[in-house]
């Protein structure tokens, strides 16, 4: 492993972006802890990538489980140098009024909630160590709005918020930033754009450059919104 070798922890690995950020580091000889719900899908990457690089089935809604990972990973690991909070989901094209109570909620508690659960569970450590990057996937909408997904709106303006308040309470060396990825071709933008998803980069060409971007953020980013 080369020494400029770093141990990143990954939210939101089984599909899409963090799918092809995961296997993007890895090509480039970074350690990847990642997490999805997923079964499945975290079954087949384990395959391929056990044991060097930890991945398991964790719904970041939950902290109790998001806690015993992450006790687990830093026991096995240490502190994240990389901590990147890409897991969330998307509510189904409906005006706000027609949103069903549950789905609101769930965006809530895996956009918000999941992003501090797992904040709240790794960085402890990253401060302890007493270096370490947070960077939680924000959204052209948490800088703008649309109709028919306000619900996922309200979570990404409150990841920026989130994360840019984080940014005043870390200790120098450190850095939070919140970092939208542009516009890309996976199941969300599907679920959203329908057909014209298709007129957008899919992943793998993304990961290129978003892990040229994740890897250069250093602690004079911090608190700065930043966009693939
Ligand atoms: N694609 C775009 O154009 C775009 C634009 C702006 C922002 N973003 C942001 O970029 C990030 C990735 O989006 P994407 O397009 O790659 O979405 P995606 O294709 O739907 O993938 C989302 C990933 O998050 C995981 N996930 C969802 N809920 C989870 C939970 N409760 N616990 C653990 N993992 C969970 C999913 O796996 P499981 O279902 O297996 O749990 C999946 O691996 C998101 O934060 C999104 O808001 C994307």
């Amino acid at each position: 492993m080369s020494q400029d070798s770093r141990f990143i922890v990954l939210t939101g690995v089984s599909r899409g972006l963090g799918r092809a950020l995961l296997e993007e580091l890895i090509e480039r000889g970074h350690v990847v802890a990642g997490c999805a719900r997923s079964a499945e899908r975290i079954r087949e990457l384990s395959e391929r990538y056990h044991p060097n690089h930890p991945l398991d089935t964790v719904d970041v809604a939950n902290f109790a489980d998001v806690e015993s990972w992450a006790e687990r990973i830093i026991a096995e690991r240490g502190a994240p140098d990389l901590l990147i909070n890409n897991a969330a989901i998307i509510n189904r094209n409906n005006p706000l009024w027609e949103v069903p109570v549950d789905e609101f909620s769930d965006l809530m508690d895996v956009n918000i909630k999941g992003m501090f659960h797992v904040t709240r569970a790794f960085l402890p450590s990253m401060i302890t160590a007493g270096q370490g990057i947070v960077v939680n996937l924000s959204s052209g909408w948490g800088r703008s709005t649309s109709a028919d997904v306000a619900p996922y709106c309200a979570t990404k303006w409150a990841v920026e918020g989130m994360t840019q308040s984080l940014a005043h309470e870390l200790p120098s060396g450190m850095a939070a930033i919140p970092l939208n990825p542009g516009i890309i071709d996976t199941e969300m933008l599907r679920s959203c754009f329908g057909d014209g998803a298709n007129c957008y980069p899919g992943p793998e060409s993304w990961a290129n450059k978003a892990a040229d971007c994740v890897l250069s953020l250093s602690s004079r980013d911090n608190g700065r919104p930043l966009t693939v």
